[in-house]
């Protein structure tokens, strides 16, 4: 069951450009396009004559409208037909779309009611674009598995002593004890501090001495349904963080289907600024997501056949408290919107009174 009522990161907007794109969300295909003015438009991507994909069309006219590649029905941004080659058009011929937004190099998909959209659910990422090209890493790693999986590898991060061991893992993060902060119903943060000791190798050797101890710093907000934000860093021990190194990375992780996620990933950094630097940087990333998280998650996936999380009484330790504290708003979350939707089709279908006893039908 996902979180409908919630704006979901759909990609990068300069992915969309002339053709259409077909991409599925919460289970949905949906086809994007880019319409007249340059707005993007979501639509179900499935024509209402024989229910061809939309995304095997294409963008056409000075509209910019999205023609279906098998009998040429034409839909606007609003999935209103605006023509039929073969005669008038049918009135009933409408395709649903989706309330879309473009944020801050940012594309967000509302995953319910169009009427009910509110950008100011939004999360509040800064400007991520503002950063130099050479200090920015983006990308895409589709993972085989439930996105929940991959909030808890976040909002877990005692995980990078042992998979990422080396590089990215040095053992401080299981020392810490994370720091679990309620920000809203939708959003928490946790932070772990390390202080007093030498920080991992992957900071460690941009900073201006090395092996020294470190104040160190890893904290995460995490905004429903799968979206954290990330800063880590370390400075020398006495020093000011912003004398030290810092990264902040978005991990944007979105249901494709139960069992597999979109995860966008945009990070940037105060230091190893130049073009070098930034694609090693980008393949020491790669290598610690393909190689080890994403192998785990997809391995966690098939090792829970298919049964729900809680169902297997997973063991609980106090590394996990953020991610437990998320996966309970996010389920209180959801509970209450099926209840709104309830108490919304009660009102619309109410159940016929039983007549009372006595009383003649
Ligand atoms: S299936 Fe789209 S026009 Fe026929
Ligand atoms: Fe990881």
């Amino acid at each position: 069951m996902y979180l409908k009522n919630m704006w979901y990161v759909a990609g990068f907007p300069d992915e969309i450009g002339d053709h259409p794109i077909a991409r599925t969300l919460l289970e949905q295909p949906l086809v994007f396009f880019r319409a007249r003015g340059g707005q993007i438009a979501a639509l179900a991507d499935r024509c209402p004559h024989r229910f061809a994909p939309l995304s095997k069309g294409a963008i056409v006219g000075p509209e910019k409208v999205i023609q279906c590649g098998y009998h040429g029905l034409q839909f606007d941004a609003r999935g209103r037909c605006v023509h039929n080659p073969h005669g008038p058009i049918p009135q009933v011929a409408r395709v649903p779309r989706y309330e879309v937004c473009e944020r801050r190099g940012l594309l967000w998909l509302w995953g319910g009611d169009p009427e009910q959209a509110d950008t100011t659910l939004i999360p509040d990422y800064g400007d991520f674009a503002e950063a130099p090209p050479d200090a920015t890493l983006r990308g895409y790693l589709p993972t085989q598995c439930h996105y929940q999986l991959v909030v808890d590898n976040i909002l877990d991060l005692t995980h990078a002593d042992y998979l990422h061991a080396g590089g990215l893992g040095n053992g401080s993060l299981t020392r810490a004890r994370p720091v679990v902060t309620d920000l809203s119903p939708r959003s928490l943060h946790v932070s772990w501090k390390v202080s007093g000791e030498p920080t991992i190798a992957a900071f460690d050797v941009h900073l201006r001495e090395q092996g020294k101890a470190t104040e160190q710093w890893s904290e995460v907000t995490w905004t429903a349904a799968g979206n954290m934000h990330l800063r880590t860093g370390a400075t020398l021990l006495g020093e000011e963080r912003s004398q030290g190194v810092e990264a902040m990375t978005l991990h944007l992780a979105v249901p494709e289907t139960v069992t597999s996620t979109h995860y966008w990933y945009w990070s940037v950094r105060n230091f190893a600024i130049s073009p070098e630097a930034n694609s090693q940087i980008q393949k020491f990333i790669e290598f610690a997501f393909v190689q080890q998280d994403k192998p785990m998650l997809e391995a966690q996936q098939r090792a829970m056949q298919g049964r729900e999380f809680w169902s297997l009484r997973p063991i609980l330790l106090a590394s996990d408290a953020g991610a437990v504290r998320a996966r309970r708003k996010l389920d209180q979350l959801v509970l209450a919107e099926q209840e709104m939707h309830r108490h919304q089709s009660n009102h619309e279908n109410p159940t016929p009174q039983q007549p009372e006893l006595g009383e003649s039908p």
